[in-house]
């Protein structure tokens, strides 16, 4: 059976008030609750989450963190654990975006992260992705290397417990994605990549693809570049944007 296409909506740090959160939240739901066939996902910002998922009797929308600490308590001023982040009602956790990466994150940070939001039995979002792409094809080493070190604790049964979302840093933000027929070569890469750590399991692995999906090319995204879903930044705070966006994703 054909996975339903997963659209997680990454509010990153906005809004800035929880009101204008509620509002985001409600206008979203319903948008969600007129596509039939389409798992919405929102991670907003963590303060927001307890008091989003606590108001939400649905089923429609699952929620996110955006990160998570590698650890399980203690001494860790400012950090969440993935412990926390379920008792808020989350279901999934994004970990390693660029965004955090950027800020000083490493390959060994998402390594552990992943392992603690398994452990939680929550559902890791693994984000991969090279700054920039140069003609001799070196984004795909930084996407191994990245991958190889986000699974290096995920055991051989555990990897299709994993979302990986394939995030090109240099579309991030933008209104254009990259060619779907692009995204294609990569998620067979990804794909493959796992399959040689992992076993031929690796192969139902859900590949989603995040940077500039919009309600323009949502759709062609979805249908021709072999992924199960997208992440979905600035779009994702405008709520007549984001329904759009979703209604695409219904269609295909
Ligand atoms: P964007 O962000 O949709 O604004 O490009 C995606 C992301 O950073 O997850």
């Amino acid at each position: 059976m054909k996975k339903k296409p997963l659209v997680v909506a990454n509010w990153k740090m906005n809004p800035a008030t929880f009101r204008e959160a509620k509002k985001l939240f409600d206008a979203t739901k319903r948008a969600a609750e007129k596509v039939r066939g389409i798992s919405v996902v929102v991670a907003p910002p963590a303060i927001f989450l307890r008091g989003l998922s606590g108001a939400y009797k649905g089923k429609r929308v699952a929620f996110a963190a955006q990160d998570v600490s590698a650890d399980e308590g203690g001494a860790h001023t400012g950090e969440l654990s993935a412990a926390q982040i379920k008792d808020a009602r989350a279901k999934y956790i994004i970990v390693g975006h660029s965004e955090r990466r950027a800020s000083g994150e490493s390959d060994a940070d998402v390594r552990r992260k992943t392992r603690a939001v398994l452990d939680a039995k929550l559902t890791p979002i693994i984000c991969v992705g090279e700054r920039e792409r140069g003609a001799s094809g070196e984004h795909f080493d930084v996407v191994r290397r990245q991958l190889q070190a986000a699974f290096a604790d995920v055991a051989s049964g555990e990897a299709t417990r994993v979302v990986v979302a394939y995030e090109p840093i240099w579309a991030i933000g933008k209104e254009e994605t990259m060619p779907p027929r692009a995204m294609h070569e990569m998620a067979i890469f990804i794909r493959k990549t796992l399959v040689a750590t992992h076993g031929e399991s690796a192969m139902s692995l859900s590949v989603i693809y995040g940077g500039a999906a919009t309600e323009e090319n949502a759709g062609a995204m979805l249908s021709y570049g072999d992924v199960t879903g997208l992440l979905v930044g600035h779009v994702s705070i405008d709520a007549q944007r984001f329904a759009a966006l979703l209604r695409e994703a219904g269609n295909i």
